[in-house]
């Protein structure tokens, strides 16, 4: 899909928020003093942040109003109420418990239902989905379909889950696999949707052997917003009718809110079960806080109420998919390599193309992160051999992720057409220059999730 015109954004700008110009010889300066870890740079140093689009999005007129109406009782706050309102209209299940972001959710639905050894298959698990199944010793499985990993194919609904794959995991690892996942856009697999056939084929497939289905479903109105583009018999329909339509298929939700809810902080759990439910309460307060709450304000839970309302405006999706696009488009044009077809929330850049002289021990993705913010100040992140990267053998043999991308992900309502043309001639002019980008050593590293915190060394 083309998108050549810049796309209008449908708001104007009410508060402006400076935006910091620095040299390169300082950014030279900070990458050697935060051990060449973008994650550790001080966001005050970054000019255009393309790290991630979670909890960065900028709030409209009607959440800063909210936010004066939080009720900041401890149990059973006004706010609460609106928020349950909101989460229910669209998700449609019995049952909402606020956590204060999605790995939170994502922690207590793993203490409650698996043991040592279980197996939980997703399209591709996010990384803090993959770690808090490996924190409680069991085995994340990745059952995208094949195409998924093919960075050129397009297809429409490359986040689609491998119905036979999942079958033969199942039969084969009966009474060991507590719930199905999958993940909605497939934020690991390039932002990708899943089409509503899908969903309903694994829907039908959970059913038959009684296992829970679940959505990670924090860019879930992105994924509607494509199935009413491209599946056959949806572009009529609203995108709240879809996003119905969608969780009508499974048994809970699994959210961040820092993504579709529009805000900067704040997740929930939503279930039909009643007795998983009253399990999940539990292990929130312990952690968490107080089920009407769970570790959010009023005012944050007033927040997303709002934004979930937001989130569904069609004219709000038109532009933020036809923005990445734009991005996309831009660079593609000028022969960058990157991801295809264009995702919901980032454009990915196919690192080991950009960079084919850097080996994969030697983390192209990164390198590209580092070269990026080096030249021109814009920082994004690395999805691939430092972020997914797994230890074999006793003697510490790598086995590296199938895609080495670098994710340039688009907070929402935050940078205008003129940003991202910044950014597409700062990506083009480093394309030129690639020959003279080297890769990196790690030097230390913390599992899971190393690329949080480690540093390297520049070859
Ligand atoms: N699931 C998916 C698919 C995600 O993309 C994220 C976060 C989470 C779960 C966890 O949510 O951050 O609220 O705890 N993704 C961010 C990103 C961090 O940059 O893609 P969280």
């Amino acid at each position: 899909m083309k998108y050549k015109r810049s796309p209008m954004e449908p708001y104007r700008i009410k508060m402006i928020e400076p935006i910091s110009q620095t040299t390169r010889r300082e950014r030279e300066k900070i990458l050697r003093e935060v051990g060449y870890n973008v994650f550790a740079i001080p966001a005050e140093k970054v000019t255009i942040d393309l790290l991630t689009d979670s909890g960065t999005g900028a709030m409209s007129q009607d959440q800063w109003a909210a936010l004066m109406k939080g009720d900041e009782s401890y149990a059973g706050a006004r706010s609460y109420y609106r928020f349950e309102a909101s989460v229910k209209k669209i998700f449609g299940y019995r049952h909402v418990i606020p956590t204060h972001q999605g790995r939170a959710a994502e922690r207590i639905l793993f203490e409650a239902l698996l043991k040592k050894g279980d197996y939980v298959p997703n399209n591709i698990h996010f990384d803090t989905t993959m770690a808090n199944v490996l924190v409680r010793h069991g085995h994340p499985v990745n059952l995208v379909i094949n195409e998924a990993y093919d960075p050129k194919l397009e297809i429409p609904f490359k986040g689609n889950m491998d119905p036979s794959k999942l079958e033969r995991l199942l039969r084969q690892k009966k009474g060991r696999v507590p719930l199905v996942l999958i993940t909605i856009t497939n934020n690991s697999g390039g932002g990708q949707p899943v089409s509503m056939a899908n969903l309903r084929e694994i829907s039908r497939i959970c059913h038959r052997y009684q296992i829970p289905f679940f959505f990670d479903a924090c860019r879930f109105a992105e994924n509607a917003f494509f199935i009413k583009e491209r599946e056959p018999g949806y572009n009529q329909k609203s995108i709240l009718e879809i996003a119905q339509e969608m969780f009508s298929l499974a048994d809970g939700a699994l959210v961040s809110a820092k993504k579709d809810g529009l805000a900067n902080i704040g997740g929930f759990i939503t279930l039909n079960d009643e007795a998983l439910a009253e399990k999940l309460k539990h292990l929130l307060i312990i952690s968490e806080g107080f089920p009407t709450y769970g570790g959010l304000a009023g005012r944050d839970l007033e927040v997303i109420a709002r934004g979930l309302e937001e989130v569904l405006d069609l004219a709000y999706l038109e532009h933020r998919i036809n923005q990445v696009r734009y991005l996309a488009n831009l660079l593609e044009e000028a022969g960058i390599p990157i991801f295809k077809p264009i995702g919901g929330h980032a454009v990915y850049l196919l690192a080991d193309e950009f960079l084919p002289h850097i080996p994969r021990d030697q983390y192209p993705g990164w390198a590209l992160t580092i070269a990026l913010y080096r030249e021109s100040g814009i920082r994004a992140v690395e999805v691939g051999g430092v972020m997914f990267a797994k230890k074999i053998s006793q003697k510490g043999k790598l086995v590296f992720p199938r895609l080495e991308m670098v994710r340039l992900a688009i907070p929402r309502r935050v940078y205008t057409a003129s940003h991202l043309e910044y950014v597409a001639e700062a990506i083009i002019n480093l394309y030129k220059q690639r020959n003279k980008i080297r890769g990196l050593k790690i030097i230390k590293a913390r599992e899971p999730l190393r690329h949080f915190t480690a540093s390297f060394k520049p070859l």
